[in-house]
């Protein structure tokens, strides 16, 4: 997280507006870069000067522990677990969808330290959802997430994962396709706007991608950019998020292959207009249309 510009904004808009702060291991929307230790601990200085909570968007917790062991000299006799175990230490409370680093097929939880606060919360569920032991969860559901987040933090699991997808990110910008480098835990991501230069931001480079890559090879991706975030969008990104534990190495080639053949026509490849878009979050249910070529 940009320091600077979390204490300028908690200045601008004042305490009382700023219930908590969030930070998300790893950016998930920059890349998929891990968060250092010395980030978490200089968020965490700033938010306990201020009487502001820190909650870790902690989805994937686990590659930013392996990450921070394979990058921070000091932690690199250090196990996953222990890193993790610190990182967590700096938080008030957290949010986990454990589809990612809980290795579990759906669910998630949200984390306190504040036991009154937690009290709470499991008030208001039972009001929206039910008691936490029969809401949206099968007792089978929450004992996978538990095994999940162990495993999680297993090191031939990591270094694996990690491996599996800096290899696809190699391949293809060794073949010239623009990604943010270096490659993240969970993803990479394609520069959309390099990849197709003759699409503006207003025409959704990444979303025309997405779909070239899903009608050439079935392969599904997310924009993240100008869909997602509109004018404040600085980056039109197509984000590669490779699943846990499903991909072997020949399904990573065929990744490969198809991005590449997509890269070799990539001048085919038209602007979009949408053609609907919700009020609200509008990236997860737009429609479009393309675009002609220019005469
Ligand atoms: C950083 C981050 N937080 C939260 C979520 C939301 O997870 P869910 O789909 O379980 O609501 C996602 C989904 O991709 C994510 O990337």
């Amino acid at each position: 997280m940009d320091t600077a510009r979390l204490e300028e904004l908690i200045e601008r808009e004042g305490r009382e507006r700023v219930p908590l702060v969030m930070l998300t291991i790893t950016n998930n929307s920059g890349g998929g870069q891990p968060v250092s230790m010395s980030n978490i601990r200089a968020v965490k200085e700033i938010c306990s000067r201020r009487g502001i909570p820190l909650y870790i968007d902690a989805c994937r917790f686990a590659e930013n522990a392996y990450f921070i062991k394979l990058r921070e000299p000091c932690y690199s006799d250090k196990t996953p677990l222990e890193i993790a175990r610190e990182m967590f230490a700096y938080a008030d409370g957290c949010t986990m969808s454990a589809k990612k680093d809980g290795l579990a097929n759906i669910g998630g939880f949200l984390g306190s330290n504040d036991d009154s606060l937690a009290q709470q919360e499991r008030n208001l569920l039972i009001l929206t959802e039910g008691f936490p032991t029969y809401g949206g969860l099968a007792g089978r559901d929450l004992e996978a997430i538990a095994v999940g987040l162990n495993e999680a933090l297993d090191e031939d699991y990591l270094s694996y994962r990690i491996a599996s997808t800096a290899y696809l990110g190699e391949h293809i910008s060794h073949a010239g396709v623009p990604i943010v480098q270096p490659p993240g835990g969970h993803a990479i991501y394609i520069d959309a706007r390099a990849f197709l230069p003759h699409i503006p931001p207003a025409q959704f480079p990444g979303v025309a991608l997405a779909a070239a890559l899903y009608v050439e090879g079935g392969i599904r991706s997310v924009e993240i950019g100008t869909l997602m975030f509109g004018q404040h969008a600085t980056m039109d990104l197509v984000r590669l998020a490779i699943p846990r534990r499903v991909y072997t190495q020949s399904h990573i080639d065929y990744v490969v292959e198809v991005i590449l053949e997509v890269w070799r026509r990539r001048s085919e490849i038209h602007g979009l207009k949408i053609s609907y878009e919700a009020p609200f979050l509008r990236h997860f249910t737009a429609r479009f249309r393309p675009l002609s070529p220019r005469p």
